[in-house]
C-alpha cells in the first residue's frame, strides 16, 4: 500500500491563493483575464482561483498528454482538447497545478505566444525547480516543492487523490 505523507495543508493552500489572488488582481488591476487551466490537474486550483478574481474573468481548459511513464512527462505534447476562445488581444493566463520537468509548459508558452495574445503569463500552483530539464518562466508560483511525486488538490497517481484537500508525498512502499 502506498503512503501519504502531508506536505500542504489545505489552510497554507487556501492562504497562498488568497496571495497569489491579490498579487493577480494588482497587476492586472481591472484589466480582464482569460485564465487557460491545463487540464486535468488544474481543475481544482482554478476553480479556487477564479473566485477570488475581479469581475473580468473568463475560463477556458486546455488538455495535453504527454507520452511517458506514468510519473514522468516526456516533453512530446500532443492536444487533446485545444481551448475554444480565441487568444488574439487577451490577458491570458495559464493555470498549471504544477512544474515538473517544464517541457509541457515551454512548448504551451511557445505555441499559445503565436496566438497573438496582449499579454501571457503563468500561475502554478507548485513547482519543483529541482526537475527542470528545460528552463520556463514561470510569473506566479504558489510553492516550491522537493522533488518528490505529490498527489491531492487536484493532482493524481493513476486518476486517484484528486480529490484530497490538501497535497501529499506519495511513497510506494517497498514490495517485501
Ligand atoms: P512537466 O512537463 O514535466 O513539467 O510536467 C507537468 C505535468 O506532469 C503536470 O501538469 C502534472 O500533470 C504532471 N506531474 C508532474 N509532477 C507531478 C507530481 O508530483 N504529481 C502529480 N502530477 C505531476
Ligand atoms: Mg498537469
Amino acid at each position: 500500500m502506498p503512503t501519504l505523507d502531508a506536505l500542504l495543508s489545505e489552510d497554507q493552500i487556501q492562504a497562498k491563493i488568497d496571495e497569489l489572488a491579490a498579487r493577480l488582481r494588482a497587476d492586472y488591476s481591472g484589466e480582464s483575464i482569460l485564465l487557460v487551466a491545463i487540464l486535468k490537474g488544474s481543475f481544482v486550483f482554478v476553480a479556487d482561483l477564479c473566485r477570488r478574481l475581479g469581475e473580468d474573468i473568463e475560463v477556458d481548459f486546455v488538455q495535453v498528454s504527454s507520452y511517458g511513464d506514468e510519473h514522468r512527462s516526456s516533453g512530446v505534447v500532443k492536444f487533446k482538447k485545444d481551448a475554444d476562445t480565441s487568444f488574439e488581444g487577451r490577458n491570458v493566463l495559464l493555470v498549471e497545478d504544477i512544474v515538473d520537468t517544464g517541457r509541457t509548459l515551454a512548448h504551451l508558452r511557445e505555441l499559445f505566444g503565436t496566438r497573438r495574445p496582449k499579454s501571457l503569463r503563468v500561475v502554478a500552483l507548485l513547482s519543483k525547480p529541482e526537475a527542470r530539464a528545460v528552463p520556463v518562466e514561470v510569473e506566479y508560483v504558489g510553492f516550491d516543492i522537493p522533488n518528490e511525486y505529490v498527489v491531492g488538490y487536484g493532482l493524481d497517481s493513476a486518476e486517484r487523490y484528486r480529490n484530497l484537500r490538501y497535497v501529499a508525498v506519495l511513497r510506494e512502499s517497498p514490495t517485501p
